[in-house]
This record gives C-alpha cells, structure tokens and sequence, in this order.
C-alpha cells in the first residue's frame, strides 16, 4: 500500500548543483499572527532572538506592524493587521497564528520570479521594488501550498537592517544565557491526503529542486496514526522542506489534527541550526521553552545504537533530546511544545555530526509522544 520509496537516509541527498532560479538561502520566514507586538515579545524572552527592526504607524506602515527578530542567521518576521478586515486579518482568522511568507533570497528577483512563472508558478505579486536612503530591495511572490507564499528578495543593493519602511531597533541587553540558534536547518510543510507528490513535483518544476528523502507509512506510524514524507531540496542543498501527508491509521494522525486547526495545508515546524544542543536547550528551558518528551525506553534503546559514540545520554534523557545516525554520520534533535494555542508550528532543533537525513529513526518514538500530547487535547 505504500508507494513512497525510502532510500537509506541521506544516501542520495547528494546536490545536483542546478539552480534555475539562483536561490541563495531563506531570507526570512514571515508569520501573521494576531498580536505582533506580544509575539515578538515570546520570539525575544523565550527564544532568544533579538528584535532587531520594526514597522508600523510609527514608521508610515498605516495597516500592519512588524518586528524582524534575527539570531545567528535566522530570520523571523512578526506581523499583525491593525484593522479589521485586512487580507492579514483573514489570516489569522482562518488559520491562527501562522507562516505567511517563506521568503528566497536571490540575485535578481524579477529573473527568479518569471523563470518560476514560466515553470508554472502561479503569481502572487509581480515584481516591485522599495527604496529608501540605503538603497533599494526588490521583491516577487508567488504561491506555495495552502495561503503560503514565497517571495523572491533581492538585497545586494541594500544596505539597511531589513528593507524600506522598517526602523532599527537598539538591541536590548538579555540578561539570560545565550540561546545559540545558528541558522535555518530545514522548514515541513503538511499538506492534505494524496496532495504529497503534488507539492514534490510544484518544488521540482517550479524551483528546480530534487526529492532527496521519502518514507513510507511503514516507516513512520504507530499504532494509530501515520504518516508519509518527502524531502525536497535546491540544487545546492541549502534549502530544504520536507513535505508530509497524512497516511490512513485507525484514528486521526497528527498531521490530520494539523490540517483540522489550520484549516488547510501550511507550515508546520522550523528546524534551527545549534553547534551545542544540550546548552540550547538547557538555555531555552532557563526561559521557560517546553519541549517534547518521550517514554525513557527510547534511551535504553539508545544507548545500544550509539554504543560506539562518545554520547551524554544522561543529559539527553533528562532533556528528551533525541539521536539518530546513517552512514554518513549522526544528529540530535528536539521538538518544542507548540509556539500557538494552536496545535499548529512549532520548533525543532538539530545539531548535525555528519548526517544530513532528519531523524526518520526518531519518528516513531516521537508519534508516542506526540499522540500523548493529541489525546490531552481530546483530537486523537
Ligand atoms: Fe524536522
């Protein structure tokens, strides 16, 4: 029954090195949320990220107000409508708070955006540009899945801290140990039953990406719910989105209750570079960051697959920090408590030895706990 194909992990995850559109990296990932203000608030205290710009009435930004928030190389955007009605509004309506905007950074945005087009992208906002004292930012959007879009942004000919009709922020002295976050790992998006392939051939054709990872429902299920991933990644494997599907179980899958709150396809969690997952996360617990636990069995089991490999698993245990190897190495990951009141996005940290795959070892162990966390919310 299962038709995806599971190559060992990471084993073909090789770069093509093709790069229609010339993609550098995400610029940013955008959330409409209901209250920006509060929002930027958690992002800073319990995340650790800095506030570094905003927009809004202050700065001639009549309907929307928006905190750019960066930590190592990752870049959030915060954004809440001002009135009633707006298509920002809607949004929040309909989905809660959650990602509008997986921006591409490039090198010429009106290039990347007609080649899309040209592929079969379907537009959201033809090219524009925005200028100010420091220069001038040039952007294109088109449709992704669900209400998510990508927009193209060229910036080599800017100089400011984001781009026009946003104003510094002075960086505020965090009393609290440094978080560590480094940079975008990867972002998964949940679609709808039997829509998984679409998507997987929507990044190929439009964006020029290949499938690097897929597993089946035999790989990741548990007793009651499954479900079934691709992975897509660019030419030169720096952006890569992982696409699941719910798969038919004996009740409702996580990606299921996903698609429920959301109201449809969307973003589900971001995958943060860390070069120290234990002090990560030990920090984000210092602020209050809640993160998903497993049953301890997981780490006797653990323990005897890494019984070659220099592992505190003592504190991986007493944080649930989770591990998983292939042939080309090993990483360690954890998933966050969700960062709405919806059962919706949330996080997930990585701190990668070699292994480029994204722990489909660690999937069923992880269904335990999430299945745990559905049935406390009654939707399993
Ligand atoms: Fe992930």
């Amino acid at each position: 029954m299962s038709t995806t194909t599971a190559p060992a992990p990471g084993a073909d995850a090789v770069p093509t090195g093709a790069d229609p559109l010339d993609l550098e990296a995400v610029d940013a990932l955008e959330f409409w949320v209901g209250n920006a203000l509060q929002a930027a608030h958690f992002y800073r205290t319990a995340w650790g990220f800095d506030i570094v710009a905003y927009a809004g009435p202050e700065t001639g930004v009549r309907d929307r107000a928006s905190y750019v928030l960066q930590q190592g190389e990752l870049r959030l955007v915060v954004t809440a409508s001002t009135r009633e009605g707006s298509e920002i509004a809607r949004h929040v309506a309909r989905h809660g708070d959650g990602a509008r905007d997986i921006s591409l950074r490039v090198a010429d945005a009106e290039a990347a955006f007609r080649e899309a087009i040209s592929r079969g992208a379907v537009p959201v906002h033809a090219p524009s540009e925005d200028s100010d004292g420091e220069g001038v930012v040039r952007r294109a959007t088109i449709q992704a899945y669900g209400e998510t879009v990508h927009t193209f942004v060229e910036r080599g000919d800017y100089r400011g801290i984001y781009a026009p009709g946003y104003e510094a922020r002075e960086t505020v002295v965090d009393p609290l140990p440094s978080v560590g976050l480094l940079a975008f790992d990867h972002s998964v998006a949940n679609v709808e039953l039997n829509r998984m392939n679409f998507w997987v051939e929507f990044y190929e054709k439009v964006l020029g990406f290949h499938m690097i990872q897929g597993f089946t429902d035999d790989d990741i299920s548990t007793e009651y719910s499954a479900l079934m991933s691709k992975v897509v990644s660019d030419g030169v494997g720096r952006i890569k989105f992982p696409i699941n599907e719910p798969a038919p179980g004996k009740r409702r899958s996580q990606v299921d209750e996903y698609l429920d709150f959301y109201s449809g396809p969307g973003l589900q969690h971001i995958a943060i570079n860390t070069d120290d997952i234990i002090a990560s996360v030990t920090a984000l617990e210092a602020r209050g960051v809640e993160f998903m636990h497993v049953p301890g069995t997981y780490y006797e089991d653990l323990r005897k697959r890494f019984s070659d490999v220099h592992l505190d698993v003592e504190a991986l245990e007493h944080h649930g920090i989770l591990a998983d190897r292939d042939d080309e190495g090993y990483l360690l990951q954890i998933f966050s408590h969700m960062n709405q009141d919806r059962p919706t996005v949330f996080f997930e940290l990585i701190e990668r030895h070699g292994s480029r795959g994204f722990g489909n070892g660690n999937f069923k162990a992880l269904f335990v706990a999430l299945e745990a966390e559905q049935e406390r919310r009654g939707n399993l």
